[in-house]
Protein backbone atom coordinates (compact mmCIF):
# COMPACT_ATOMS: atom_id res chain seq x y z
CA UNK A 1 0.00 0.00 0.00
CA UNK A 2 0.86 3.65 -0.40
CA UNK A 3 0.15 5.56 2.80
CA UNK A 4 1.67 8.99 4.37
CA UNK A 5 2.56 8.09 8.39
CA UNK A 6 3.14 10.57 10.83
CA UNK A 7 4.71 11.34 13.99
CA UNK A 8 3.40 14.47 15.62
CA UNK A 9 2.71 15.69 19.14
CA UNK A 10 1.53 19.54 18.82
CA UNK A 11 0.73 18.89 15.72
CA UNK A 12 3.24 20.63 12.98
CA UNK A 13 3.96 17.38 11.95
CA UNK A 14 0.49 16.39 10.99
CA UNK A 15 -0.77 19.73 9.35
CA UNK A 16 2.53 18.66 6.77
CA UNK A 17 1.34 15.94 6.37
CA UNK A 18 -2.07 15.66 5.81
CA UNK A 19 -1.34 18.74 3.02
CA UNK A 20 1.27 16.11 1.50
CA UNK A 21 -1.71 13.11 1.50
CA UNK A 22 -3.81 15.30 0.01
CA UNK A 23 -1.96 15.57 -2.60
CA UNK A 24 -1.14 12.58 -3.06
CA UNK A 25 -3.99 11.21 -2.42
CA UNK A 26 -2.68 8.41 0.00
CA UNK A 27 -4.37 7.54 3.22
CA UNK A 28 -3.49 9.76 6.52
CA UNK A 29 -2.16 6.91 9.33
CA UNK A 30 -0.69 8.13 12.89
CA UNK A 31 2.43 6.49 13.57
CA UNK A 32 1.11 5.17 16.94
CA UNK A 33 -1.75 3.15 15.29
CA UNK A 34 -0.48 2.01 11.99
CA UNK A 35 -0.17 -1.53 12.12
CA UNK A 36 1.24 -1.62 8.60
CA UNK A 37 4.74 -2.12 8.07
CA UNK A 38 5.20 -3.09 4.74
CA UNK A 39 4.48 -0.03 1.91
CA UNK A 40 4.97 0.38 -1.98
CA UNK A 41 5.49 4.27 -1.26
CA UNK A 42 5.34 5.28 1.60
CA UNK A 43 5.71 9.18 3.10
CA UNK A 44 7.26 9.70 6.62
CA UNK A 45 6.45 13.26 8.64
CA UNK A 46 8.26 13.48 12.21
CA UNK A 47 9.74 16.63 14.09
CA UNK A 48 13.32 17.03 14.84
CA UNK A 49 13.97 16.08 18.47
CA UNK A 50 17.55 17.29 19.60
CA UNK A 51 18.91 17.32 16.02
CA UNK A 52 18.04 14.28 15.64
CA UNK A 53 14.92 11.14 14.85
CA UNK A 54 12.64 10.82 17.75
CA UNK A 55 12.59 7.16 19.49
CA UNK A 56 9.11 6.29 18.61
CA UNK A 57 10.40 7.27 14.94
CA UNK A 58 13.06 4.98 15.09
CA UNK A 59 11.36 1.94 16.39
CA UNK A 60 8.83 2.56 13.96
CA UNK A 61 12.01 2.45 11.15
CA UNK A 62 13.29 -0.97 12.21
CA UNK A 63 9.94 -2.58 11.44
CA UNK A 64 8.96 -1.20 8.36
CA UNK A 65 9.65 -1.67 4.52
CA UNK A 66 9.24 0.70 1.61
CA UNK A 67 9.78 0.31 -1.92
CA UNK A 68 10.38 3.88 -1.83
CA UNK A 69 10.19 6.19 1.00
CA UNK A 70 9.78 9.71 1.14
CA UNK A 71 11.17 11.28 4.42
CA UNK A 72 10.29 15.05 6.02
CA UNK A 73 11.17 15.95 9.12
CA UNK A 74 9.65 18.92 10.53
CA UNK A 75 12.43 21.32 13.05
CA UNK A 76 11.47 24.43 15.75
CA UNK A 77 13.78 26.70 13.46
CA UNK A 78 16.44 26.35 16.21
CA UNK A 79 18.70 23.48 14.21
CA UNK A 80 17.07 20.64 12.10
CA UNK A 81 20.11 18.01 12.96
CA UNK A 82 21.36 15.95 11.19
CA UNK A 83 18.08 13.47 11.32
CA UNK A 84 17.33 12.95 7.55
CA UNK A 85 21.00 12.08 6.74
CA UNK A 86 20.79 9.04 9.49
CA UNK A 87 17.84 7.87 8.37
CA UNK A 88 19.12 7.41 4.49
CA UNK A 89 22.56 5.46 5.80
CA UNK A 90 20.94 3.63 9.01
CA UNK A 91 17.42 1.99 7.72
CA UNK A 92 16.69 -0.08 4.81
CA UNK A 93 14.56 1.78 2.63
CA UNK A 94 15.06 3.44 -0.71
CA UNK A 95 14.93 7.05 0.21
CA UNK A 96 13.82 8.44 -2.82
CA UNK A 97 12.93 12.57 -1.62
CA UNK A 98 13.38 14.47 1.71
CA UNK A 99 12.61 18.14 3.24
CA UNK A 100 13.93 19.64 6.14
CA UNK A 101 10.85 22.16 6.93
CA UNK A 102 10.70 25.15 9.63
CA UNK A 103 7.39 25.11 12.13
CA UNK A 104 6.28 26.64 15.36
CA UNK A 105 8.73 25.27 18.14
CA UNK A 106 6.77 23.20 20.54
CA UNK A 107 8.51 25.14 23.68
CA UNK A 108 7.90 28.83 21.69
CA UNK A 109 4.49 30.07 21.82
CA UNK A 110 5.38 33.21 19.70
CA UNK A 111 6.82 31.21 16.53
CA UNK A 112 4.89 30.76 13.71
CA UNK A 113 3.30 27.67 12.21
CA UNK A 114 5.04 26.46 8.33
CA UNK A 115 2.35 27.71 5.99
CA UNK A 116 3.93 27.46 2.54
CA UNK A 117 2.95 24.13 1.62
CA UNK A 118 3.40 24.61 -2.01
CA UNK A 119 6.79 25.13 -1.86
CA UNK A 120 6.79 20.85 -0.80
CA UNK A 121 5.34 20.25 -4.34
CA UNK A 122 8.67 18.99 -5.95
CA UNK A 123 8.45 16.33 -2.90
CA UNK A 124 5.30 15.22 -4.22
CA UNK A 125 6.41 15.31 -7.68
CA UNK A 126 9.24 12.67 -7.02
CA UNK A 127 7.00 10.61 -4.88
CA UNK A 128 4.11 10.43 -7.38
CA UNK A 129 7.25 9.05 -10.05
CA UNK A 130 6.85 4.99 -10.09
CA UNK A 131 11.15 4.95 -11.64
CA UNK A 132 12.40 7.86 -9.15
CA UNK A 133 15.93 7.25 -8.21
CA UNK A 134 17.32 7.42 -4.71
CA UNK A 135 18.13 10.53 -3.07
CA UNK A 136 21.76 11.16 -1.58
CA UNK A 137 21.56 14.05 1.36
CA UNK A 138 24.97 15.92 2.34
CA UNK A 139 25.38 15.27 6.36
CA UNK A 140 24.46 18.72 8.33
CA UNK A 141 25.74 20.14 11.36
CA UNK A 142 24.79 18.35 14.54
CA UNK A 143 25.71 19.84 17.80
CA UNK A 144 28.04 17.40 19.14
CA UNK A 145 26.23 17.22 22.72
CA UNK A 146 22.79 16.80 21.21
CA UNK A 147 22.69 12.99 21.89
CA UNK A 148 24.64 13.09 24.91
CA UNK A 149 22.30 11.94 28.12
CA UNK A 150 18.95 12.46 26.19
CA UNK A 151 17.34 12.04 29.68
CA UNK A 152 19.38 14.20 31.90
CA UNK A 153 19.04 16.60 29.28
CA UNK A 154 14.98 16.24 29.05
CA UNK A 155 14.97 16.40 32.53
CA UNK A 156 16.73 19.47 32.35
CA UNK A 157 14.80 21.27 30.04
CA UNK A 158 12.04 22.20 31.61
CA UNK A 159 9.03 20.49 34.41
CA UNK A 160 5.72 19.60 33.42
CA UNK A 161 3.18 20.77 36.33
CA UNK A 162 -0.17 19.69 36.89
CA UNK A 163 -2.73 22.41 38.02
CA UNK A 164 -5.87 21.44 40.43
CA UNK A 165 -8.23 21.38 37.32
CA UNK A 166 -6.65 17.64 36.89
CA UNK A 167 -9.93 15.05 36.87
CA UNK A 168 -7.06 12.30 36.36
CA UNK A 169 -9.62 11.28 33.46
CA UNK A 170 -6.40 9.04 31.94
CA UNK A 171 -6.30 11.11 29.13
CA UNK A 172 -2.53 12.06 29.57
CA UNK A 173 -1.46 8.72 30.36
CA UNK A 174 -2.66 6.89 27.35
CA UNK A 175 -1.36 9.74 24.40
CA UNK A 176 2.02 9.33 26.22
CA UNK A 177 4.16 8.12 23.16
CA UNK A 178 6.62 7.11 25.80
CA UNK A 179 4.54 5.45 28.14
CA UNK A 180 5.61 8.12 31.03
CA UNK A 181 2.63 9.40 31.93
CA UNK A 182 0.44 8.57 34.89
CA UNK A 183 -2.52 10.91 35.12
CA UNK A 184 -0.43 14.24 35.05
CA UNK A 185 2.62 12.80 36.72
CA UNK A 186 5.61 12.05 34.31
CA UNK A 187 8.22 9.66 35.30
CA UNK A 188 12.17 9.52 34.41
CA UNK A 189 10.93 8.10 30.31
CA UNK A 190 9.20 11.46 30.02
CA UNK A 191 11.10 13.55 26.72
CA UNK A 192 8.82 16.61 27.40
CA UNK A 193 7.22 16.49 24.20
CA UNK A 194 4.19 17.86 25.55
CA UNK A 195 2.13 15.79 23.77
CA UNK A 196 0.13 15.66 27.24
CA UNK A 197 -0.07 19.29 27.56
CA UNK A 198 -1.78 19.17 24.04
CA UNK A 199 -4.16 16.91 24.75
CA UNK A 200 -5.44 17.33 28.32
CA UNK A 201 -9.15 18.34 28.16
CA UNK A 202 -9.28 19.98 31.17
CA UNK A 203 -6.23 22.04 30.15
CA UNK A 204 -4.44 21.37 33.55
CA UNK A 205 -1.17 20.57 32.89
CA UNK A 206 1.68 22.92 31.86
CA UNK A 207 5.30 23.05 30.85
CA UNK A 208 7.59 25.53 32.60
CA UNK A 209 10.89 25.55 30.39
CA UNK A 210 14.08 25.62 32.83
CA UNK A 211 16.73 28.49 32.63
CA UNK A 212 19.34 26.81 29.74
CA UNK A 213 15.96 25.79 27.53
CA UNK A 214 14.94 29.71 28.02
CA UNK A 215 18.44 30.59 27.47
CA UNK A 216 18.75 28.43 24.05
CA UNK A 217 15.52 29.77 22.90
CA UNK A 218 16.47 33.04 22.46
CA UNK A 219 18.90 31.82 19.54
CA UNK A 220 18.14 33.93 16.53
CA UNK A 221 15.34 31.44 14.65
CA UNK A 222 16.92 29.72 10.99
CA UNK A 223 13.79 29.53 8.38
CA UNK A 224 15.43 26.89 5.92
CA UNK A 225 13.24 25.00 4.01
CA UNK A 226 15.31 22.16 2.60
CA UNK A 227 14.71 19.76 0.15
CA UNK A 228 16.28 17.32 -1.67
CA UNK A 229 14.85 15.45 -4.67
C1 LIG B 1 11.90 17.10 22.85
C2 LIG B 1 12.00 18.10 21.73
C3 LIG B 1 13.21 18.32 21.10
C4 LIG B 1 13.30 19.25 20.04
N1 LIG B 1 14.51 19.46 19.43
C5 LIG B 1 14.58 20.37 18.42
C6 LIG B 1 15.84 20.61 17.77
O1 LIG B 1 16.86 19.98 18.05
N2 LIG B 1 15.88 21.56 16.80
C7 LIG B 1 14.76 22.28 16.43
O2 LIG B 1 14.86 23.15 15.57
N3 LIG B 1 13.55 22.03 17.00
C8 LIG B 1 13.45 21.09 17.98
N4 LIG B 1 12.24 20.85 18.58
C9 LIG B 1 11.04 21.51 18.05
C10 LIG B 1 10.24 20.57 17.17
O3 LIG B 1 11.04 19.96 16.19
C11 LIG B 1 9.14 21.35 16.47
O4 LIG B 1 8.39 22.04 17.41
C12 LIG B 1 8.26 20.43 15.65
O5 LIG B 1 7.69 21.10 14.60
C13 LIG B 1 7.17 19.82 16.48
O6 LIG B 1 6.45 18.93 15.65
P1 LIG B 1 5.13 18.22 16.15
O7 LIG B 1 4.15 19.31 16.49
O8 LIG B 1 4.69 17.47 14.94
O9 LIG B 1 5.47 17.35 17.29
C14 LIG B 1 12.14 19.95 19.62
C15 LIG B 1 10.92 19.72 20.27
C16 LIG B 1 10.84 18.81 21.31
C17 LIG B 1 9.51 18.59 21.97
Amino acid sequence: MNAVVYYSNTGQSRAVAAWLAERLGFPLLELASSAETSFESLVLVFPVHCQGIPDAVRRFLKKVRADALTAVATYGRMCPGNALYALGRRYGCRLVAAAYVPTKHAYLEESESFSDFERLEPLVEKTRRPDALPVSLPRLYRNVFAGVFPDWRSRMAGRIVRGPACTACGVCTAVCPNGAMADGIPDRKCIRCLRCVRSCPDRALTFRPGLLLRLYLRKKPVDRILIYT
